[in-house]
């Protein structure tokens, strides 16, 4: 199977409450090699260029004032099929849905689907373009 890479985004919610460490540690568990972090705060440039595709979309002003409200932990991740295998370990966007044990069920906001902690790109497109967004 083809070694992969992609984006995690540790949200600002996860990292105010101090779930950085735990949500590694599940990367690490589930073998997604951690190749390269940073600890950041986004500003409204980068934000905007990372949502691009929701411009517009109903949930896009919520969705940016929460990214830009906290320090977010970027990373990326490889591994053997890496994209689906970290999608699958984020669980589903809304934590209310998310599968038991999965990142968003555990530490999501059950009563905020926009807190849902972390980011994982979509596709292999998606992984390149966000990847290159924060890592050079
Ligand atoms: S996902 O996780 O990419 O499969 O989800 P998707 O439905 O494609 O959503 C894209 C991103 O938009 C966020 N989102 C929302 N935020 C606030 N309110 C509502 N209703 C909402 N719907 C979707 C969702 O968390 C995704 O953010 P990222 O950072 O990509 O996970």
């Amino acid at each position: 199977m083809a070694i992969e890479k992609t984006l995690s985004i540790i949200k600002p919610n996860a990292v105010k409450q101090k779930h950085v460490g735990e949500i590694i540690s599940m990367l690490e568990q589930n073998n997604l090699r951690i190749s390269q972090m940073r600890m950041l705060q986004l500003d409204n440039v980068q934000a905007k260029m990372f949502y691009q595709e929701h411009i517009g979309k109903s949930f896009f002003d919520e969705l940016l004032n929460f990214m830009l409200s906290g320090e977010i932990v970027v990373l990326k991740l490889e591994g053997e099929n890496a994209i689906a295998r970290y999608r699958e370990l984020m669980g589903a966007t809304n934590p209310c849905d998310a599968k038991e044990g999965s990142i968003r069920e555990k530490f999501g906001d059950k009563t905020d689907l926009t807190q849902n902690a972390v980011h994982g790109s979509d596709s292999k497109e998606s992984a390149k373009r966000e990847l290159a967004l924060f890592f050079k």
